[in-house]
């Protein structure tokens, strides 16, 4: 498929709406993106016609669901350049994929004193499970500074580093900044001193290849709902050598493979931490958004929006009257940005639903990071591949008229 911006966004039905009698300017992909409408099928036909349990029955529509569902981690492998399929665990996103790390690898393992590094532009999912461990275990939280354009420098985490640093816990594209990280880099350097990698995809994922082997982290995960998919649907990619070294935290059907008065054996990893009932036609819909990616290209969907990012970053620098927080060169599709104007990041985003465009306003569940910006709250512009230059220009103009009433 080549990159035809008129046919993607025909694929895309809901962006066909009007919303306050305009069309609709969905720009709050980071927050969660629209769905296809091969996906959308895709899960309707899986309810009409092909729904059951997966691993436990023996009748027909159980094999069938169970070979779709089972195909999915096949396409995440591809997704993601994984080794093997078994090193992919299927979850309901990434604050499940973060948690299982914190409480079946890390908790076991860690101890008081040992040192966990974060950026100061995670995420809550990326923060809170680490301070359940400091609280639990005494761990010590090390966090990184961002330079004054939002970009971090891989030497700054380095240099943080300890012989007490067990891991780095670091997203790859931030969801306030949209700075990009070069995680390769810091990799390399924590597992030359014995400390193992966290990659936070969840918003890298949807807007660039991604090659864990390259990376070279020890985890990566994503979320279905950012990528085209269905809510609850996810996935991390864990090395063999992490996923030698973990216990299940979530015990109940399907991780088992005996389960006695007094005796269990447990099954292989990845069924070994994916207990109960999953999100059988969550992540039968992942798959169909995951190949819809690869056949729009993630090549081609990263230069796409590169260029809005380029013509976003142009009009938005051109109103003096925006702060738009981060600018880092490495800066992906996602603006954030308060006027000089005293409004509020929820008045601005009520006057711009009022035309018609969504944007996200809050502290973007990155609390630390707003402190360290010294704001309470900003709006939020995220793209996605179906986006144009021309809804840039309507956020423009509603901005214009957000900064003559608020001024
Ligand atoms: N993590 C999502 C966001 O950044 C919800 O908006």
């Amino acid at each position: 498929m080549s990159f035809d911006i008129s046919a993607i966004r025909s694929d895309f039905p809901i962006l066909g709406r009007e919303v306050n009698n305009r069309p609709l300017v969905y720009l709050d992909n980071g927050a969660s993106a629209q769905k296809p409408q091969v996906v959308i099928d895709a899960v309707a036909k899986a309810y009409s016609e092909e729904y059951s349990n997966v691993h436990r029955g023996l009748h027909y529509l159980s094999n069938v669901t169970t070979d779709k569902y089972e195909a999915v981690r096949g396409k995440i492998a591809k997704f993601l350049n994984s080794p093997s399929e078994d090193n992919i665990v299927f979850n309901s996103g990434t604050t499940e994929g973060i948690n299982l790390v914190a409480y079946s690898w890390a908790m076991p393992r860690f101890e008081a004193g040992d040192e966990i590094i974060l950026s100061i532009m995670e995420h809550h999912a990326n923060i809170v499970p680490w301070h359940f461990l400091r609280e639990r275990l005494g761990v010590k939280i090390i966090w990184v500074d961002v330079d004054e354009t939002g970009d971090l420098d891989p030497e700054k985490v380095i240099a943080a580093m300890t012989a007490r640093t067990k891991l780095v816990a670091i997203t790859h594209m931030s969801n306030v900044l949209g700075t990009v990280i070069d995680v390769k880099t810091i990799t390399r350097a924590a597992q030359a001193k014995g400390a193992a990698v966290l990659v936070d995809g969840s918003q890298s994922a949807v807007h660039m290849p991604i090659d864990v082997q390259d990376i070279g982290c020890d985890f990566f995960v994503i979320t279905g709902h950012k990528l085209y998919g269905p809510s609850g649907s996810g996935a991390i990619y864990i090395a063999s050598e992490r996923i030698a070294e973990m216990r299940p935290f979530m015990g109940g059907g399907d991780m088992i493979r005996e389960v006695g008065r007094d005796i269990i054996t447990y099954n292989d990893a990845p069924m070994l931490f994916e207990a109960g009932t999953p999100g059988i036609v969550q992540q039968i819909g992942l798959g169909v958004a995951i190949e819809y990616m690869m056949d729009v290209g993630m090549q081609a969907i990263a230069k796409h929006e590169s260029s809005i990012c380029d013509y976003a970053r142009s009009k938005l620098d051109e109103l003096d009257w925006l702060n738009v927080q981060g600018n880092s060169h490495t800066k992906g599709a996602i603006f954030s940005f308060t006027l000089d104007s005293p409004a509020h990041a929820h008045d601005i985003s009520t006057v711009l639903d009022k035309k018609g465009i969504a944007v996200r306003a809050g502290h973007h569940c990155a609390q630390p990071l707003m402190e360290y910006l010294n704001v309470t709250a900003t709006c939020r512009a995220s793209f996605a591949m179906y986006n144009t230059t021309q809804e840039v220009d309507a956020l423009v103009d509603g901005l214009e008229l957000c900064n003559e009433l608020f001024s």
